[in-house]
Parts: structure tokens; C-alpha cells; sequence
């Protein structure tokens, strides 16, 4: 069953707006998505009437804000299909999911000349880290390299994967639009002795997730990017290794005691929440989970496979050798987001003129700039569709680049 699209944009406040009198054309939802009108609300009525503090008080009103924060939890833990919501952490954002489970994990196990496995398509955020620890510990960085076409050279991962200690690598590229092979990479990585991270960003707000069916071990993602609102993150963790691990930030509710000596940790997932949490955003977060669930995931991504073969089609056949479209073709193997090359116009030109027929697309190197090298480009312009885009914002997309090709 595919999604009524037309439905749905009306759930969506920004959606219906016009600038200079032109509709709104989003194509940016990679880089972070619109808030439906369930979640706007949601934190509105929360911040009007429902709002207090969480885990420190024990008043009428903080014990409703407990239950709904604790709520989204359990909301996110069965989106994702944890075993247990104490396993999910809130965080800032998926950054500071990855740094957490990086700086802790990676500091507590690993020592000189261990190898850590990344892939040539990840954002910054799943390499910076990695570097800060090759500095601090003296770790060795290997490289999944791609095909021809944007997916991952798997033809030698046996052999890159041998005395690693870990695999991080992303579940779909933010660029490419390509989808790793995330069950089949993690049982590798397990097979070779190694631990298993995911960065989910672009996967989750867009197809079903299943942690347990993927076999990962820790899988990082950001709730702006699926509806909700931003500065928040999520980490899911096997439970034992993060009880093993220890904690990231320290300060107030991360404790269970603390002395003029020392101090002891609190339980999960206290552990590593430290400090007042963005207390309005999970609930916002928990609505964005409900609306989600309410349309499916398996629908939303059906969506976006009819809308990737109409992108690919009608970008390609309108521009033929003037476009080059980056990543994989195969629109089982692809996500909505087309990141591609026009007419040898530069990317940050191209995305001002379409920003003239109201065309929101992000031009730069994506936070990727070790694929950009790979790739050969110093940024390419990026457009990416959601649950709510349209086969119109396609064609608005090929019209504003005509208009381009007639400035340039
Ligand atoms: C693949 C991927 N990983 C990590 C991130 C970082 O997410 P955030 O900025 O929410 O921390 C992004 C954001 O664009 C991303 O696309």
C-alpha cells in the first residue's frame, strides 16, 4: 500500500506555505525534516500546561512529565524494536550519540594499534571521532571503499574485517542515498571478533528499523531528521555494553552516589543522561514516533521507491548527459536523495537559482568530505524527498533547473 501524500502534506503547517507567491518546494529533509502539525502541538500543549521538571521532583505535575517523557522511550524502543527502552539514551543529536558510544566504548577498549573499520560514505560524524582516538590512543583507521556505482565494495570485507575490533558504518549514505546491507555487515563483523555500530541517521525516518533483526550493537540516530524536533538524538545499546561501559558526561542524574571521594554511577539510562535533558523535544519526539507508526514505515518507504524511480527517470531523461546523477540506480538500493552534478554549474550558484522558484536543496559537501574526494567533486547540490514530497516537487525541481541552464 503506497501513502496518501496529499493527506498528509496537509498535516504539515509549513507545507501550504507560499513565498512571493510561489508554493514552498522542500527538498532538504535529509539535511532535517518538517514537523507535522501532531508534534508542533504536542510540544505546544506540553510547554502551555504540562511543563516540569523530570526524575527530581515528586509533585502531581513533574510525575505527568516523567510519564511522558519515559513515554517516548518506550515509544522510540519499540519504533526500533530494542529489547528494552532502558537501552535507549537521549542525546543532543546522532553526533553526540556516536561520540558517546566512541569516547566511552572506544576508551575503555581499545588500546594501540587496534583497528576500527569505517566506510569512504560517512558523515563527518563517524570519522572526526574515530580521528580524535587514532590521536588519544594511537588506534589504526581501514576503509570499505565503493563500487562504480555508490555501494559499498563488499568484495574484500573479509579481509579488511580481520583483527578489527570494531565496524562503524552508516545504514544509509547521506549523499549516495545508499543503502548498506546492514544485517549482512554486522554478521561480519561478528564473525571477525568485532563489535557492530550503526550510524541510522538517513535510515530510520525512513524505513522500518529492526536492531535485534539487524544483529547491531549500538545504532545512533537523530530525531530531527524524523519529524521531530531538534537538539535531540537517540543511542541504542545492547545492554550489557553499556552497562559495562563508562559513563560519557558526568554531573546531576547520572549519579547514584557521590562523595568527597568519588562518586558511583546510576543505572541505565540515567547513566548517561546527564544534566537537565531537552525535556519538551522527547515529548514532541514521542509524537513524531506515534505519527510515523500511524502511516507505517513500510509505506513511507514504498514512497519513496515510486518517488526515486520518477526523480531518476524524469532527471535523466529531461537532462541526459547534462546531469550526473551520484549513487546507486537501483531504486531498491537507494533512498529518495539524489545528490548530482549539473551543466558544470557550481553547486552554490545552481542552489541560489533554484532557491528563486522557492527550491530548497542544500549545496555543499554534506559533512562527507572524504567521499566528496572519492567522488571528485568539491560539493554537489543535494536534493532529498520525504513522506510528504510529491511527484510535483520533482517536476518543480527539473523546471528550476531549466530555469538554471537559462542564467548560466
Ligand atoms: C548519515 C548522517 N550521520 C550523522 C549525522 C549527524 O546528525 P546530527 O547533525 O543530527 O547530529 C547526519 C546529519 O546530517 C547524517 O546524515
Amino acid at each position: 500500500m503506497s501513502i496518501d501524500v496529499t493527506t498528509i502534506r496537509k498535516d504539515f503547517p509549513v507545507l501550504q506555505r507560499q513565498i512571493n507567491g510561489k508554493p514552498l518546494v522542500y527538498l532538504d529533509s535529509a539535511n532535517t525534516s518538517q514537523k507535522p502539525n501532531a508534534v508542533i502541538e504536542a510540544m505546544a500543549a506540553f510547554m502551555r500546561t504540562g511543563y516540569a521538571p523530570i526524575n527530581r521532583s515528586s509533585y502531581q505535575l513533574a510525575a505527568e512529565a516523567d510519564t511522558l517523557y519515559e513515554g517516548a522511550r518506550q515509544l522510540v524502543a519499540k519504533f526500533i524494536n530494542a529489547p528494552k527502552a532502558s537501552e535507549i539514551i537521549f542525546t543532543k543529536n546522532a553526533t553526540e550519540a556516536l561520540n558517546l558510544v566512541i569516547m566511552s566504548w572506544g576508551r575503555a577498549n581499545l588500546r594501540r594499534g587496534d583497528v576500527v573499520l569505517l566506510t569512504h560514505m560517512e558523515h563527518h560524524a563517524n570519522i572526526v571521532p574515530w580521528h580524535m582516538l587514532v590521536a588519544e590512543r594511537g588506534i589504526e583507521l581501514r576503509w570499505v571503499p565503493l563500487t562504480a556505482d555508490g555501494q559499498l565494495d563488499m568484495s574484500d570485507l573479509d579481509t579488511l574485517l580481520q583483527d578489527t575490533k570494531v565496524f562503524s558504518f552508516t545504514a544509509m549514505s547521506n549523499v549516495l542515498g545508499a543503502i548498506s546491507p546492514v544485517a549482512t555487515l554486522c554478521a561480519a563483523a561478528h564473525k571477525a571478533g568485532a563489535i557492530a555500530i550503526i550510524d541510522a541517521c538517513q535510515s530510520v525516518p525512513h524505513q522500518a528499523t529492526d536492531v535485534q533483526a539487524w544483529g547491531a550493537d549500538f545504532v545512533a540516530f537523530s530525531s530531527h531528521k524524523m519529524c521531530g524536533p531538534s537538539g535531540l538524538g537517540m543511542l541504542w545499546g545492547r545492554e550489557k555494553l553499556l552497562e559495562a561501559m563508562p559513563p560519557f558526561l558526568g554531573g546531576g542524574n547520572m549519579i547514584s552516589d557521590v562523595r568527597l571521594d568519588g562518586f558511583t554511577t546510576a543505572c541505565l539510562p540515567a547513566k548517561f543522561e546527564a544534566g537537565t535533558p531537552p525535556i519538551a523535544e522527547v515529548v514532541g519526539l514521542g509524537a513524531a514516533v506515534e505519527y510515523l507508526q500511524k502511516i507505517g514505515m513500510n509505506n513511507v518507504r514504498q514512497h519513496e521507491i515510486d518517488l526515486s524511480s520518477y526523480v531518476l527517470n524524469l532527471l535523466n531523461s529531461r537532462f541526459g548527459d547534462d546531469i550526473t546523477i551520484h549513487g546507486p540506480t537501483n531504486t531498491e538500493h537507494r533512498g529518495a536523495t539524489f545528490s548530482f552534478a549539473f551543466r558544470g554549474i557550481h553547486p552554490h550558484d545552481l542552489s541560489q537559482v533554484l532557491d528563486q522558484q522557492n527550491v530548497c536543496v542544500r549545496a555543499g559537501h554534506h559533512c562527507a568530505k572524504p567521499l566528496m574526494r572519492i567522488i571528485g567533486a568539491n560539493a554537489t547540490v543535494r536534493a532529498s524527498f520525504y513522506l510528504y514530497s510529491t511527484q510535483s516537487d520533482a517536476d518543480a525541481l527539473a523546471d528550476a533547473l531549466d530555469s538554471a541552464s537559462d542564467i548560466f
